[in-house]
């Protein structure tokens, strides 16, 4: 008792504090941006808190005949354990489980652990080594720019993840991400606000696309770039923040990313000059150093007009379109009753995203997005809400994570997975990323429903009663 006194006393005093500080804190906070004329937004509270505020702290109950008791430290879960998220109740989070483990003596994080209690008191089905497959965009180390901020994961912060990396990236009102090419494709999924992508292809055919978030109750946009193709990005006057995903885990290394200014500042200026046909006196201001992100002169044509700012192009447009409309997209409900997906490749109905299969994903409250795999490593990122979910890479091991808003996560190929929703009164949202020309997936549920009975019978040692009622459609989420 008289050792935890100290921990109870910082505890109480770091709430009251939290408490009483919380309202000012804000304020000032919000009187900064609006001084700096930026979008009015808590800090690192803004889109997470909306989503994540109410489940942040929650305790999930079971009620599969285990109604949740207060918990002693000395025994988080009381059998028979059956794999549930470990309940400590409004203590934090210690390793102890099953009678096995003791608490920390020392220091740990516990808001940490409270995000993770996975890895703090695992289910018993876990077992093994398997590597750490989150990343949580908060961790990344955020490059501040003059008209916004970068943050990037890549190969270095999660090292299984080598198809893919991610960024998210914030443009203030009006500001670009400046002209540039990648090695690799570029797909992007608008956070919030709205903005104007413009390209060109390879036969000089020209693109300009207005883009938004899930403003006014609709899905967002998303939209993808091929390889080599050069663009930018503005925002528009509520600014801009985009998730980017590129198809190489190792995004930072030189020669997959190529700005137009960063080249013509280490080009002689006589060359700059003769191949724009200009005299070298023109260029004396052209930036010597890439500015990445920077604000613009003159504000753009407001949303739904970027028709006007566009140059007359002799080649035409591009074909088909780099933007993709999630909203025009019918929800796909799951059989399983449990949420709705909607999925774009290019097999299907996003053609130029051959590099590229997405799928948004809506789980109800307390959903599964039932047991599977697929055919390529699965990049995901939590969009909304709190889940649980199980890797299991073969080799009798398996590692549970838990994940909230702004976390991203790769499960390897063919690695079995489910996720969960642990909310139950609050949506979870998420992307499924893959580099795929098409979404494949399979589901265990069915497999085992359209294999002979008494084979699946026999191995699992359920009666086959119970396997008939196995369902044969994929169930993609149950309730
Ligand atoms: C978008 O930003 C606005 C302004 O900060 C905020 O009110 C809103 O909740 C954000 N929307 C999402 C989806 O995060
Ligand atoms: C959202 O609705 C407002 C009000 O109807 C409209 O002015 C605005 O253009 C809409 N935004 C988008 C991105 O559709
Ligand atoms: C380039 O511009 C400078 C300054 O205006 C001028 O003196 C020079 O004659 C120009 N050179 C050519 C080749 O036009």
């Amino acid at each position: 008792m008289l050792s935890r006194l100290p921990h109870l006393l910082l505890a109480g005093l770091a709430l009251a504090g939290a408490v009483s500080a919380t309202p000012s804190a804000d304020e000032e906070v919000r009187a900064f941006f609006a001084r700096e004329g930026a979008a009015i937004r808590p800090l690192n509270i803004g889109r997470r808190s909306a989503a994540s505020s109410q489940t942040r702290h929650l305790r999930p109950t079971f009620d599969d005949g285990m109604p949740m008791i207060k918990r002693s430290k000395r025994d988080s879960i009381t059998p028979p354990d059956v794999g549930q998220i470990a309940d400590f109740g409004d203590q934090d989070p210690q390793p102890i489980r099953n009678g096995n483990g003791d608490t920390f003596l020392a220091a740990s994080n516990h808001e940490i652990d409270e995000q993770n209690v996975d890895n703090v008191a695992a289910p018993p089905t876990d077992a093994g080594t398997v590597p750490n497959l989150k990343w949580s965009m908060s961790l990344s180390h955020t490059r501040l720019l003059n008209g916004g901020w970068v943050r990037e994961q890549t190969i270095t912060d999660l090292p299984p993840s080598k198809d893919l990396a991610a960024a998210e990236i914030r443009l203030s009102p009006n500001a670009y991400r400046e002209l540039h090419w990648h090695r690799v494709a570029e797909w992007g999924y608008i956070l919030n606000g709205t903005g104007r992508i413009t390209a060109i292809d390879d036969s000089g055919r020209s693109y300009t696309s207005d883009i938004k978030g899930p403003l006014n109750g609709t899905d967002a946009d998303i939209y993808y770039f091929p390889p080599g193709v050069p663009h930018s990005i503005q925002a528009l006057d509520q600014g801009l923040e985009i998730l980017l995903i590129f198809t190489d885990g190792n995004f930072d290394a030189s020669g997959t990313t190529f700005m137009l200014s960063d080249w013509l500042a280490h080009t002689p200026l006589e060359i700059v000059a003769q191949n724009f046909g200009v005299n070298t006196s023109v260029l004396s201001g052209i930036p010597q150093k890439d500015p990445y992100i920077l604000k613009s002169t003159v504000p753009p044509a407001p949303y739904g007009h970027g028709g006007d700012q566009a140059v007359s192009d002799p080649n035409g447009n591009v074909p088909s379109p780099y933007v993709f409309h999630l909203d025009q997209q019918e929800k796909k409900v799951a059989p399983g009753g449990g949420g709705w997906v909607k999925i774009q490749d290019s097999v299907t109905n996003f053609p130029v995203s051959t590099l590229l299969a997405s799928a948004l994903v809506y789980v109800e409250p307390n959903g599964l997005r039932e047991l599977h795999w697929h055919t390529n490593d699965e990049w995901l990122y939590i969009i909304s809400g709190n889940a649980r979910a199980t890797a299991f890479p073969g080799g009798s091991s398996a590692r549970t994570f838990d994940f909230q808003p702004g976390d991203t996560a790769v499960f390897p190929v063919s690695y079995g997975h489910y996720i969960k929703n642990l909310s139950p009164t609050e949506p979870l949202i998420y992307l499924e990323l893959f580099k795929a020309p098409k979404f494949v997936d399979f589901s265990a549920t069915q497999w085992l429903a359209l294999m002979p009975r008494q084979v699946v019978a026999d191995l699992l040692k359920v009666p086959i009663s119970v396997i008939e009622t196995f369902a044969k459609e994929k169930q993609l989420i149950v309730s």
